[in-house]
């Protein structure tokens, strides 16, 4: 694949983050955006959560948060794509300006608030998507004024289960306020029963048992997260996204934007977020999957998250600095540093630093 994003990002950043995404999201749609020819490597063939990933890159969610571009995202050679977050009705989100590049610090600031076109568009845009080529995830979540948040993600998936592969209550975002409280631990096992009561009875009346995970904040204290893991463990839910974006500022930020409010990713987010995953993994010993995002932005950071237990990784900032060739790039690095450690497989080499 010839890279042409070196030229292309000279002109996405010239202009704001947002319009720069809605072009990117139109090259995409145009199928501008290429295509990785090359198969992957055995080695990153994994099964997790009873789903088959060609490889374990995804892409997480918030990038196409409409669904409009899964297929396009899979062809340029990720293994999974989450679209989202869908609330059940759409809404326009926070005013603009919302999210802003810290470029020296290859990370963004966002405070979109689930802008999104509600579960109706995302479920005709995924029903009518061929069921093959790669796994797509929905991440749902609650609109800004639900009365009920939990009845939200009992509609999401009720209402997507039959149109995706795996499904991720976002209980995380720092945009919409009191969401973050949904991790605590009676909320959690309230969701955790409910959404669990819907997939059930999919299940009764035949369809295929889906993964459920929940993806989680990376600024939380070690008890919420032993809340989190002892609820999870007992609720029977597939996995945890470790993690979202955080509300810290680190010391090390540069540039006008850091006092912004919203949620901060990219670089500055991988060890903070790989630590909660090495602590997640602790806690949680293997039994459950975990994913791994948080500035992810080569193979050195993929496999010291899959190392730190994570059988997934997503990212999405390195994309904005990096392009599509990023992929390619990530899944050659891990191939060599996978062997290098002699590991014969991707799902040999999870956990390897914490257990
Ligand atoms: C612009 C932007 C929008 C995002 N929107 C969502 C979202 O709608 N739902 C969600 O679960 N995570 C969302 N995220 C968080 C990412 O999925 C991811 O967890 C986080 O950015 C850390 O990964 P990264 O450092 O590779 O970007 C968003 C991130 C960014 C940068």
């Amino acid at each position: 694949m010839v890279d042409l994003f070196p030229i292309a990002r000279a002109g996405l950043f010239a202009v704001n983050p947002e319009r720069a995404h809605h072009l990117t999201l139109t090259a995409l749609k145009l199928g501008l955006a290429g295509r990785d020819l090359r198969g992957d490597d055995p080695a990153l063939a994994t099964q997790v959560m009873g789903l088959s990933f060609g490889n374990p890159l995804g892409l997480a969610a918030g990038f196409d948060k409409d669904a409009q571009v899964p297929l396009a995202m899979l062809r340029l050679g990720l293994g999974h794509v989450e679209v989202g977050t869908v609330t059940p009705l759409p809404q326009p989100g926070n005013p603009r300006p919302r999210i802003f590049r810290l470029a020296q610090d290859e990370a963004v600031i966002n405070r979109f608030g689930f802008n999104n076109s509600g579960l109706p568009v995302a479920k005709a845009r995924l029903s009518g998507l061929p069921r093959a080529g790669g796994i797509i995830g929905a991440n749902i979540g609650a609109n800004k004024d639900a009365p009920d948040p939990l009845s939200d993600y009992e509609v999401g998936l009720q209402v997507l289960y039959p149109h995706a592969d795996y499904f991720t209550a976002n209980i995380s975002s720092p945009n919409t306020p009191g969401l973050r409280d949904l991790q605590a631990r009676e909320n959690l096992e309230q969701l955790l029963t409910r959404l669990g009561r819907v997939r059930e009875g999919f299940v009764a009346g035949g369809s295929s048992y889906k993964p459920l995970v929940l993806k989680i904040a990376p600024d939380l204290e070690t008890k919420a997260l032993e809340d989190i893991a002892e609820v999870v463990l007992a609720s029977g839910i597939d996995g945890i996204i470790v993690s979202n974006t955080t509300i810290a500022r680190p010391d090390t930020l540069h540039g006008s934007h850091i006092a912004e409010m919203g949620g901060l990713s990219g670089v500055p987010l991988f060890e903070p977020s790989t630590e909660v995953l090495r602590q997640m993994r602790r806690l949680t010993k293997g039994k459950i999957a975990l994913i791994g995002a948080g500035g992810v932005h080569d193979g050195v950071t993929a496999y010291a998250k899959i190392r730190a237990g994570a059988s997934l990784v997503q990212f999405y900032t390195a994309m904005i600095y990096h392009g599509p060739a990023l992929i390619r790039h990530i899944k050659d690095e891990l191939t060599e540093l996978l062997k290098a450690d002699g590991f014969a497989t991707v799902a040999d080499a999870v956990g390897a630093d914490v257990d």
